[in-house]
């Protein structure tokens, strides 16, 4: 299994704040935004991971996270010219997939809940074994803003709708998917939507209709944030300040992940977070850390 992290776009509706800066970049509370979604796939245990973004915005991106080797991980990156749809990250990242099953997350999206891990899991048990992708969906108050899944009487998904002006249902779809390697050669198919993207909904519903989609439904206690609005962005920012505050819990925490999956050595933690003194990212790992065996 690998992965993907989707990090381009224009950002526009976050204008002016990202006319020099990537979007994905922004701070969230006290990391990169990026952070999140890495987490996400390390969680995953994917460790062969491609970074997507703009011809501009890349060199950032390498600056930032390098080749990965600090957290035990192979980063490699590619870039998009247009933002033509999240369902060209197949195309464009098609030498890099090769044949594996593949886990695409926008980098843009924060998970965080409880039974994550089993979820991801589960997730890569589908599409690798049974050949099937798998979408999460999460109730929302406002579900015309993304892609909607419609049930069935025996809530059974019929349809996927992307930005629906009527929404047959209050479940988006998360951007966190799962799938086999035809995901491929089904985004090489599909035609551009009415606003000219490659639709990652397109795709779903390729699958769906084949009967090869797996939606898992996120619960009530799960938090998924995207940060799409300047609102929205602040708000996320708050959510962490407040879990991390309250819990002495660190969100999106890199080294964190990378030990508890044995990628790394309590030396290299500790070597991390000396880059990162005097920071609270860089605390908590010194005093979780320390003393630690490996
Ligand atoms: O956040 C989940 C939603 O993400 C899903 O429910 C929708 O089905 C899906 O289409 C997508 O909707 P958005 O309106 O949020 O997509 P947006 O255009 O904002 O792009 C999502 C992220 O991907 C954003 O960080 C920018 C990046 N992106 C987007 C496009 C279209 C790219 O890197 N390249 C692209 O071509």
């Amino acid at each position: 299994m690998k992965g993907i992290i989707l990090a381009g776009g224009k950002g526009s509706r976050l204008f002016p704040v990202t006319t020099g800066v990537s979007k994905q970049l922004l701070p969230v509370y006290d990391k990169p935004m990026v952070y999140y979604p890495l987490s996400v796939l390390m969680q995953a245990k994917i460790k062969d991971i491609l970074l997507i973004s703009t011809p501009h915005d890349l060199d950032q991106y390498k600056r930032l996270l390098g080749d990965g080797s600090q957290w035990g991980i192979n980063l490699s990156y590619l870039k998009q010219d247009q933002p033509n749809g999240l369902a060209e990250a197949f195309i464009i990242g098609e030498s890099f997939i090769k044949d594996d099953p593949i886990c695409l997350v926008l980098g843009d999206n924060i998970f965080h809940g409880p039974s994550f891990s089993k979820y991801l899991k589960d997730a890569i048990h589908q599409s690798t074994r049974n050949q099937k992708a798998t979408i999460f969906g999460v109730k929302v108050k406002d579900p015309q803003r993304y892609g909607v899944i419609k049930f069935d009487k025996n809530g059974d998904a019929l349809k996927i709708e992307e930005k629906p002006d009527l929404p047959k249902s209050d479940f988006a779809v998360a951007g966190l998917y799962f799938y086999p390697n035809s995901v491929i050669e089904i985004s090489k198919k599909i035609k551009p939507s009415k606003r000219g993207e490659l639709e990652i909904s397109s795709v779903n519903q390729i699958y769906l209709n084949e009967l090869k989609l797996h939606v898992e439904k996120l619960g009530s206690g799960f938090t998924w944030l995207d940060t799409g609005t300047h609102e929205s962005l602040l708000e996320a920012s708050q959510f962490i300040q407040t879990i991390e505050k309250r819990q002495g819990i660190k969100v999106g925490c890199l080294e964190e992940i990378a030990f508890e999956n044995k990628w790394i050595s309590k030396e290299t933690v500790i070597k991390n977070a000396n880059l990162l003194k005097h920071t609270d990212y860089g605390e908590f790992l010194i005093k979780k850390y320390l003393n630690v065996g490996d």
